[in-house]
């Protein structure tokens, strides 16, 4: 069962969405989902963008006012594993834990600004995969940040591969980023994953991307429907 107690939300901005799936011009006038996408900064970007955006997440059941709350209890814990662990990063556009709290402070401010409105439009749908609540093709590309791969320890093969399964039923092409786990380390289950979708008729490539905050997790997997 998913529960705000549990939950510790950190969000991305747009602006690093852009760089960890590399979206080009011609990509932001598809029909995007993404994937637990959380309090990240990404719908409120796009759609202020003229973008088609809709992020799914089982936190968007909880209202604004919760979610802000829970934001607020987890921040210093979450800084403070950060400066314990800081060896596992690369600092140097982020200079500090306390700069990365106000990049995330700012990404987390434009989600919660849009969100309720996003919420009155169908932007913000709570979901969980690997259950998504769309019909078959609905999407051009579904991306998933920080949560795939990144929670191998938590999240079993099995889930993974559904998880995928679901995302290509309701988008034909998949973006995932980073393909290292919580500790830095590439997922046990990358290459299965792809030796598996490749099997299955789908182009499966790693691309290097022009960001690297988690020392060694510059990679986006991206998978395509052979049609
Ligand atoms: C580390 S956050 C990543 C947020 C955002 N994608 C980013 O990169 O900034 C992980 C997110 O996964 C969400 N989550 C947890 N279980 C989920 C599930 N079964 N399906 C989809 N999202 C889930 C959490 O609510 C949380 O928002």
């Amino acid at each position: 069962m998913f529960s705000l107690e549990r939950v510790v939300p950190w969000g991305r901005s747009f602006r690093e969405y852009l760089l960890f799936f590399r979206l080009t011009d011609n990509d932001l006038k598809k029909r995007i989902l993404g994937c637990a996408d959380g309090p990240a900064g990404f719908n409120a970007g796009l759609t202020a963008e003229g973008g088609s955006v809709v992020s799914c997440d089982p936190l968007y059941q909880y209202t604004e006012e919760e979610i802000r709350s829970r934001i607020a209890a987890c921040r210093p814990e979450i800084l403070e594993q950060v400066s314990k662990n800081r060896h596992l990063f690369v600092w140097n556009t982020v200079r500090s834990p306390e700069e990365l709290g106000e990049w995330r402070s700012s990404a987390m401010r434009s989600f919660l600004a849009d969100y309720e409105q996003g919420r009155r439009e169908g932007r913000y749908c709570a979901a969980a995969l690997p259950d998504l609540p769309f019909a078959d093709g609905r999407f051009d590309l579904a991306v998933c940040s920080h949560f795939l791969f990144y929670y191998s320890d938590q999240l079993p093969e099995d889930f993974h591969r559904k998880a995928v399964g679901e995302m290509l039923r309701v988008a034909p092409e998949v973006r995932i980023f980073p393909l290292v786990d919580l500790n830095g380390r590439v997922s046990r289950y990358r290459d299965i994953l792809a030796a598996d979708l490749q099997e299955n008729g789908f182009s499966v490539e790693i691309v290097t991307v022009h960001y690297e905050f988690i020392r060694g997790g510059n990679r986006m997997m991206r998978i395509v429907r052979k049609d």
